[in-house]
């Protein structure tokens, strides 16, 4: 008998399953931890929780869970748009906004196509890119970021869609809005970006990109959003993608009729209602980001300067640490599978937690060196 694997095509078996964050319920049980004195820094999840307006939305939107959702969001388009400026069918709703990522290779890329993405860009676009048998081709980054001309130059007439994530996770880089938009002009139409803002709320004024004013220049640009960050709601799923209208119209095509849930639909839009929640958010980010590199200054440890709400760090013997991290009750993220195998990512938590992992780490380096001397 053949191995029912054999039965996928050879571009699914090739790809390689994503690997989140480890949960507090597995260390808690692998370590013999109680959960509560187990911290999680490892899912740029944010800390503050839920903004109390989303919380009270959900208990009531409880009420009507026998009921299917409504399938084309109304009341959280019609939220976006009045926050946004846009029009109702600009807009694509998504499980989370991963499911933005996918919507868009699902409307687009067909086996021999090609995506084209960053060296160290988050993992998903290389997966919903291979899901569809299209071909990922990753550009060398340029100190860790987007080089936005190796991308341009990486063109051929096979390309369909270009993935820029800004700010990039893992790695935390920003690009300018003048280079990202010089870049939309050089791009040939027929080519789509996706621009991945998904930190787009932790970053100062000054430096946002403003992005879905392009969309009046550039029929060929996509941009996501997600609610799983500043505002909390990553256990909901919930994100969205802005478009032109026969670009969403094309995307929400392949979208399953109620993929966003009543409850996510629900919490999403009491909590663009809540600019206090997002504002504290934001600040606290800001205070977590200074807490945490001036502690790895101390340890003379050097990182990436990030513009999410995580940052990664260069360190000897990564998993190690990663590991000793765990028993001291600390979860973050290696990411040797982003090509960067000495470095592990920390999410910005709240003040004590943030504390905490620096203590931790203090003695584990300490640790270290002492058993390289011994
Ligand atoms: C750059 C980037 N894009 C998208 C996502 C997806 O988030 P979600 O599907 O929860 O909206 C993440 C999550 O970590 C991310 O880092």
């Amino acid at each position: 008998m053949t191995n029912p694997r054999d039965l996928a095509p050879p571009y699914i078996r090739a790809i390689a399953p994503y690997q989140p964050g480890k949960p507090i319920a597995d260390v808690a049980r692998e370590l013999g931890l109680e959960p509560d004195q187990i911290i999680k820094l490892a899912s740029n999840e944010n800390p503050l929780g839920v903004s109390p307006k989303a919380y009270l939305a959900m208990q009531d939107a409880l009420e009507d869970i026998a009921r299917y959702p409504d399938g084309n969001s109304f009341a959280l388009r019609d939220a976006v748009c009045a926050k946004y400026g846009l029009k109702p069918e600009q807009l694509v709703f998504g499980n989370g906004s991963n499911d933005i990522l996918e919507l868009a290779a699902r409307a687009f890329l067909t086996p021999g196509t090609e995506a084209v993405y960053s060296q160290h860009a988050f993992a998903v676009y290389a997966l919903v890119t291979q899901a569809v048998g299209a071909e990922g081709i990753a550009v060398a980054a340029k100190d860790f970021g987007h080089d936005l001309g190796a991308i341009l130059a990486a063109v051929t007439p096979l390309t369909r869609m270009i993935f820029i994530a800004n700010p990039n996770n893992p790695t935390g880089t920003l690009l300018e809005k003048e280079a990202l938009l010089a870049f939309m002009r050089q791009m040939p139409r027929q080519i789509l970006v996706v621009l991945d803002e998904a930190y787009d709320e932790y970053l100062p004024p000054a430096l946002k990109s403003e992005s879905f004013r392009w969309l009046e220049e550039f029929e060929n640009l996509i941009i996501s959003r997600t609610f799983s960050k500043a505002y909390g709601l990553a256990g909901l799923r919930v994100g969205f993608g802005v478009a032109t209208s026969d670009v969403a119209d094309m995307m929400n095509r392949v979208r399953q009729p109620f993929n966003v849930n009543s409850v996510a639909q629900a919490a999403a839009v009491a909590s663009l209602a809540d600019d206090d929640f997002v504002e504290r958010s934001y600040a606290l980010n800001q205070a977590g980001m200074l807490q945490m590199t001036q502690g790895f200054n101390k340890l003379g440890l050097s990182y990436i300067p990030s513009f999410g709400n995580f940052v990664s760090f260069r360190i000897g013997n990564a998993m190690g640490v990663y590991r000793r991290l765990l028993e001291h009750g600390v979860i973050v993220r290696p990411i040797a599978n982003y090509e960067m195998p000495d470095y592990l990512r920390v999410s910005i938590g709240l003040h004590d937690e943030n504390a905490r992992f620096l203590e931790a780490l203090k003695n584990i380096l300490s640790e270290e060196k002492l058993r390289k001397e011994s």
